[in-house]
């Protein structure tokens, strides 16, 4: 067990002597945990492939699942990827630093586990002060995957990532919470037209204003388990964003929802179970029974967003044995905030229908 090093900086104006520490950590094949404006991400030296290894270890990642590759400016990326087109290029200048990951062929120079061995690479630059300084300071592209045990909800807070790894890692840079909630959008642009293969922090609707032509994967906005012949992201088939407790979903019509609600709260209080409601601020006051929280309005998805996994994690703490979640709208980063409810449920999506 190692002792984890906090580092409390601010998130606007990280101290350089801090940055510098975390940095001295990468540079010598260590792990730091850092914020970025979606999740915390935990960091490694991206082309030192026993780096890469430490951190799927720390995070009990399955090898074939590879991380995001960050960086702190655009020319790192010619570096990273065997071809940059026309339309990569205009993704960058409008969307980062930002939530967009952009897959690309990659380069020789990156050590194959780093990819899990595909011949892609994920890379974004994120929007975060402490996150750019990080990158910089250390001197070289740093894979990272969501700061979290593999499995359960990524971390939105340096107390989440403490929670999943403390004494796994060399240090986490504490720059509070961070903005955006949910992980970057993943973009592949090796196929044509382009396709979203995870829904993320930068809306479907935004890149189809930009690009004409792009295609969501159907796992992507899958609202039940659906079988494809090729996956084409490795986080889709793995389970994720799981609180300890069961969760379901509750999706349809807003009132039918909250009665359904309501049933299924009576249903598993009756079996002795300790029942969550994941609710919204409109319906919040409706339910009287099991532990209730609000993810924020319905009418303000972001905040809908930032709160989720903050709130899965809540409920565990309390000892939730099922969490009953309402479903939200897919429009803009709602498409973001279904895509994780329903993976943590494992699908298990009733649909409310009439009263
Ligand atoms: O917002 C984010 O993206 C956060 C912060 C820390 O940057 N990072 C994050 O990383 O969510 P991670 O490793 O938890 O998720 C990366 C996703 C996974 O679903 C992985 O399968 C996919 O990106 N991915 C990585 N490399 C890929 C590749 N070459 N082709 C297709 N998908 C890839
Ligand atoms: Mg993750």
């Amino acid at each position: 067990m190692k002792k984890t090093l906090v580092l409390r900086v601010d998130p606007q104006k990280p101290d350089l002597e801090k940055i510098r520490i975390a940095a001295g950590f990468i540079k010598k094949g260590g792990l730091v945990a850092f914020p970025t404006e979606t999740v915390y991400g935990l960091g490694a030296d991206a082309l030192n492939a026993k780096a890469v290894l430490g951190l799927f270890k720390a995070k009990k990642r399955p090898l074939d699942n590879p991380p995001i590759v960050h960086v702190s400016a655009l020319k790192d990326v010619h570096r990273l990827a065997e071809e940059v087109s026309s339309t990569a290029l205009k993704l960058m200048e409008r969307f980062w630093p930002g939530p967009l990951t952009l897959i690309f062929k990659r380069s020789s120079v990156v050590p194959s586990v780093t990819v899990a061995g595909l011949d892609t690479i994920a890379v974004r630059m994120p929007k975060h002060e402490v996150a750019l300084a990080l990158i910089r300071e250390s001197g070289c592209a740093i894979a990272a995957p969501s700061a979290n045990l593999a499995g359960k909800p990524s971390p939105t807070s340096a107390t989440h990532v403490l929670e999943d790894l403390d004494g796994r890692i060399d240090a986490v840079l504490d720059g509070g919470s961070t903005e955006v909630g949910v992980e970057s959008t993943v973009l592949d642009l090796t196929v044509d037209p382009p396709q979203v293969l995870r829904p993320g922090g930068i809306s479907y609707e935004v890149l189809k204003k930009i690009l004409g032509r792009v295609t969501l994967n159907p796992v992507a906005v899958a609202d039940r388990v659906v079988c494809v012949g090729e996956v084409r992201s490795p986080g889709m088939k793995h389970k994720h964003y799981a609180p300890r407790a069961d969760v379901v979903v509750v999706e349809g019509e807003l009132s039918a929802v909250v009665s359904k609600v309501k049933k299924l709260v009576r249903f598993y209080e009756a079996r002795r179970k300790r029942v969550g409601v994941l609710a919204t601020a409109e319906t919040v006051d409706c339910y009287k029974a099991g532990v209730v929280k609000s993810l924020g309005s319905r009418e303000d998805l972001a905040s809908v967003a930032r709160n989720l996994f903050g709130l899965l994690r809540a409920f565990d703490l309390e000892g939730v044995d099922v969490i009953v979640a309402e479903g939200v709208s897919t429009e803009g980063v709602g498409l973001a905030v279904m895509n994780r409810l329903r993976k943590a449920s494992g699908y298990h999506i009733v649909k409310a229908e009439g009263l």
